[in-house]
């Protein structure tokens, strides 16, 4: 039973127990019918609380189904006769009310939620908006600007927040079921939310500037366009036309081939180390970190794992270098306070787990040590002597190299099988990606430790084999090759940028690579030079740019030209040394439209993608959609290279 009905005195306590995550599946929406039928029909019910078992209230409709035929009763029908009910129905909320679950919420007449919960309407990140009331209901509750951040962004609110607003009624501190039924016994008659009056924005304009900012963030993502069409529409219809409006607009979506693309991603980053060798094996346990390595990365991988409740020590070769790591993990920190995004009470917790020495003595006691040292074979095997001296022999211990041989790393060292690749990406206390870059013969428990550390971050996990930039470097560098071809062929900086940020990546590559800097990949091309397979095209641009001493943003010139503020522009330096390449290697240039730049990047990334899986490197081609969407800002709405690949 999904639903099922206890009374409670004169209260029926509903409750929906649909693990994981309570989903309003069709037995759930035909359990809550007769939920209905029953308490209406039952003379000693004078009102109802909804709530829900397990770890959350209803997290939205359930998924999974979207891609079959609707069956009745449908959400929508099922909150209207809710809200219809003569009898009061109390919503009580914990964990995350999401989409029709919280459309659900709002279909009651009261709602008190768990100091801890969050609630939100995501649905803008399935590619969908609201289908169940949830654009003419949510600005009855909230001012019409804030109903229209909440939708177009499916950013959810907590408790506290949704309180203020107008949201919910209450926010509960103890027991969440008998608050609930305190309200159930007091209130009074049910009042639908569908007959209040529109709330008032919160300042004059504020609506139409969050539509506009809305519209300039959506980079072709379709949905957010959709979401400020039906607030709009709550606007200028009464409720019955803007529900009718609303549904609509919502199944148009369900079968576009953004919503498609989005259920897609959203599936595989679930899905991604979901590995048979991992059946049964139990991660160790982890609470004490070391990082050595102090720069940027090793302060984000360090300040990642404070924020996440691990003790880190970090070390550095001398007293000074540790003391710069330590400023900047704490600036991290800080940041993180002033942004809200920290208490102050956290703040000085997370300072207070985390110490930097100078001594690897340091890391004796740890659980796990993250490697994040200068990116060169010896310096790093000669980290790992240091590590196996003085760690406990059952650590893991893990580099954080973007493209070395994890296996040669791991090779002389002491026990080799707790050797693995963790590859975040920058800035590492924020990036969603983790790559678990899997030797040969690494064990599974270290395996499983790096997989529940991931999960421990907060960060998707995608496990890799060794090959030099493992998955999200290796399609990086086959875009980047192809880019610069182009460069060659006819195409300037600007116009490949231009083409693949309409497409929808936020940054073009030209661009992302002036502000990382052109001098460290240069250096890095110069040590692999005498390795370099000679017969491959090899684009000379960047290096001739970094000779003229134009490392991008930071000296003013790279491939654009950058004003007093840091705008880029475009460079006619640049142009005119591409254009002379070209001359010099007897290329004819040539026109590229954007879309036969986008295709070519596309399939230049599909291809490296089929050898990665061809050679094993990445275990499903899921992984490399959710790899590229996370790592680089492959447009979500895309679905990823691969999904692009099978789809067409
Ligand atoms: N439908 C079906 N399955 C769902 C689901 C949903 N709405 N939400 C989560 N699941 C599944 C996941 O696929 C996963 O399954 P698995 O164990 O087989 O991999 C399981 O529930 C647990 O999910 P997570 O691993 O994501 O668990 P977390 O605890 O990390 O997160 C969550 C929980 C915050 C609820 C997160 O799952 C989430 O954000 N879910 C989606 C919420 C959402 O987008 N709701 C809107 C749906 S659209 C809608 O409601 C339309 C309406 O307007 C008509």
């Amino acid at each position: 039973m999904v639903v099922r009905i206890d009374r409670d005195g004169c209260v029926a306590i509903v409750t929906i127990d649909n693990p994981p995550v309570n989903a309003v599946s069709h037995q759930v929406r035909l359990g809550l019918w007769e939920a209905v039928d029953a308490t209406e029909g039952d003379p000693d019910v004078s009102a109802v609380v909804l709530i829900c078992s397990g770890r959350t209230f209803v997290a939205g409709a359930d998924i999974r189904e979207f891609g079959q035929p609707p069956k009745e009763p449908h959400l929508p029908d099922l909150l209207l006769r809710i809200e219809a009910a003569t009898k009061p129905w109390v919503a009580a909320i914990h964990g995350t009310a999401l989409g029709g679950g919280l459309e659900l919420a709002m279909a009651c007449h009261t709602r008190i939620a768990d100091a801890g919960a969050k609630l939100g309407l995501p649905e803008v990140t399935l590619g969908l908006i609201p289908g169940a009331g949830g654009t003419v209901r949510l600005p009855r509750l909230v001012a019409i600007d804030l109903a229209l951040v909440m939708i177009s962004t499916g950013t959810p609110i907590g408790a506290d927040r949704a309180q203020e607003i107008g949201l919910v009624d209450s926010v509960s501190t103890g027991d969440l079921l008998s608050n609930a039924m305190l309200i159930a016994l007091s209130v009074g008659a049910p009042q639908p939310t569908l007959a209040r009056e529109l709330r008032a924005e919160t300042a004059p304009g504020a609506f139409s500037a969050g539509v506009e900012k809305i519209l300039a963030r959506a980079r072709g993502q379709l949905a957010p366009a959709v979401a400020v069409q039906a607030l709009q529409n709550a606007i200028d219809f009464p409720a019955e036309e803007a529900l009718a409006r609303e549904r609509a607009l919502f199944l148009k979506m369900r079968d576009s081939e953004e919503a498609k693309a989005l259920r897609h991603i959203f599936f595989a980053e679930r899905s991604t180390v979901r590995l048979d060798r991992l059946n049964g094996i139990a991660p160790l346990p982890l609470a004490q970190v070391g990082v050595v390595g102090g720069g940027t990365m090793g302060a984000g991988i360090a300040a990642a794992c404070l924020l996440s409740g691990l003790s880190v020590t970090m070390v550095e070769r001398d007293s000074n270098a540790a003391q710069a790591g330590h400023n900047r993990v704490r600036a991290i920190l800080d940041d993180s306070l002033k942004r809200g995004k920290l208490t102050p009470a956290a703040h000085s917790k997370d300072m207070a787990a985390f110490a930097a020495s100078d001594s690897y003595e340091a890391l004796a006691s740890a659980d796990l040590v993250i490697e994040a040292a200068f990116e060169d074979l010896g310096v790093k095997q000669a980290v790992f002597a240091q590590l196996d001296k003085v760690v406990r022999p059952e650590a893991i211990l893990a580099s954080n190299t973007s493209y070395l041989d994890v296996g040669a790393i791991a090779r002389d060292t002491a026990h080799p099988g707790r050797i693995l690749g963790l590859h975040f990406f920058a800035p590492a206390h924020i990036m969603k990606l983790l790559e678990i870059v899997a030797p040969q013969g690494l064990d599974d428990s270290a395996l499983a430790s790096g997989v529940a550390l991931a999960k421990m971050l907060g960060k998707i996990p995608v496990l890799s084999g060794v090959c030099d930039g493992f998955i999200a470097n290796r399609i990086m560098s086959a875009y980047r090759r192809e880019a610069e071809y182009m460069l060659e062929d006819g195409a300037l900086p600007w116009q490949i940028d231009k083409a693949m940020e309409d497409y929808g990546f936020p940054m073009g590559l030209f661009r992302m690579q002036d502000l990382a800097g052109l001098d460290i990949s240069w250096a890095m091309r110069k040590r692999q030079a005498a390795i370099r397979d000679p017969n491959q095209r090899y684009v000379r641009i960047g290096d001739l740019l970094c000779e003229a001493g134009h490392f991008g943003r930071k000296t003013g010139r790279g491939y654009y030209v950058y004003d007093d503020q840091g705008r880029a522009h475009p460079s006619p330096e640049t142009a005119a040394l591409i254009e002379a390449e070209s001359a010099q290697r007897g290329i004819a240039r040539r026109n590229f439209s954007d879309a036969s730049i986008t295709d070519r990047i596309l399939e230049a990334m599909q291809l490296e993608g089929r050898r990665i899986l061809d050679e094993g490197i990445a275990q499903r081609s899921d992984d490399i959609d959710v790899t590229m969407v996370n790592a680089f800002g492959f447009p979500r709405w895309k679905g990823g290279p691969m999904y692009l690949l099978a789809s067409n």
